[in-house]
């Protein structure tokens, strides 16, 4: 284990901790005030996803491995249950159990980024990423359809008389779906797929949508929070996305720095 280590699990503890709490808080908004069982069990989650937050912004580069790597398990442990309560609710959302406000395609979603979050701390704790051309792939596949269903959200969510908005948000989704589909395509080609003209088209592509997406958010959060728009999109909501657009944009600068020094 190295200080390579150390900086990797922090950076993405630090940023999905964060949007972990935001979920426990988003899935509470969107409960019956009657399930106070469920809003509970939200509220457990924030207070021990702010806990997680802030010991993983104590903690420095110099902090020793084995210190985060225990700490990997611990934030490992609280992710599979916040992912169980997610499934958990969906299923009553799918059964008609409970009534409220949280989408079913939402809360599969968050429950999806719990379990990317479970698989990245895996990863670093037994030293096994993925080789860059199958991260490529990877990281796309899984991102690109976030970004198609945040889209999708923010078309549902906006008032529907916010023409304008409602139907740039649509053309998103159609082009991230597109997008997704071409990940998945060069999915299937694996492994001749993964030559690096073709890497390095993809994530060219994908870099210029996700660009003009995350602007869209950048946009789209700094109108609600002014409350120059029509919408049921708290501007927290409106920041998360956003924040997850840019996530997803470092990543793919980082393939587009690695790609060019490999060749
Ligand atoms: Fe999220
Ligand atoms: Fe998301």
């Amino acid at each position: 284990m190295t200080d390579e280590f150390v900086d990797r699990s922090l950076e993405e503890v630090r940023f999905w901790s964060r949007i972990m709490k935001e979920h426990s808080l988003f899935l509470k908004l969107g409960f019956n005030c009657d399930d106070t069982k469920l809003i509970n069990e939200a509220d457990r989650f924030y207070n021990i996803f702010e806990d997680i937050e802030n010991r993983a912004l104590a903690f420095t580069s110099d902090t020793d491995p084995q210190q985060i790597y225990d700490f990997n398990q611990v934030v490992s442990n609280a992710v599979s249950h916040i992912w169980a309560f997610k499934r958990h609710v969906l299923g009553l959302i799918i059964q008609c159990k409970i009534l409220g406000n949280n989408f079913p395609l939402l809360v599969d979603h968050v429950s999806r980024e719990a379990a990317y979050f479970r698989k990245r701390l895996k990863q670093l704790n037994t030293g096994t990423l993925d080789p860059l051309p199958d991260a490529v792939i990877n990281e796309n596949v899984f991102f690109l359809r976030i970004m198609a269903d945040h889209a999708k959200f923010i078309n549902h969510l906006l008032d529907p008389s916010e023409r304008k908005l409602v139907e740039q948000a649509r053309d998103f989704s159609h082009d991230f779906d597109q997008l997704l589909f071409q990940a998945q395509d060069l999915d299937s080609m694996r492994p001749q797929s993964q030559t690096q003209p073709l890497l390095d088209q993809f994530v060219d592509q994908n870099r210029v949508s996700v660009r003009q997406l995350r602007d869209f958010k950048k946009t789209a959060h700094d109108l609600i929070e002014a409350c120059r728009i029509k919408s049921i999109i708290p501007p927290l909501l409106a920041d998360h996305v956003f924040r997850e657009a840019s996530h997803f944009l470092e990543i793919l600068d980082s393939f587009e720095i690695a790609l060019t020094s490999s060749k």
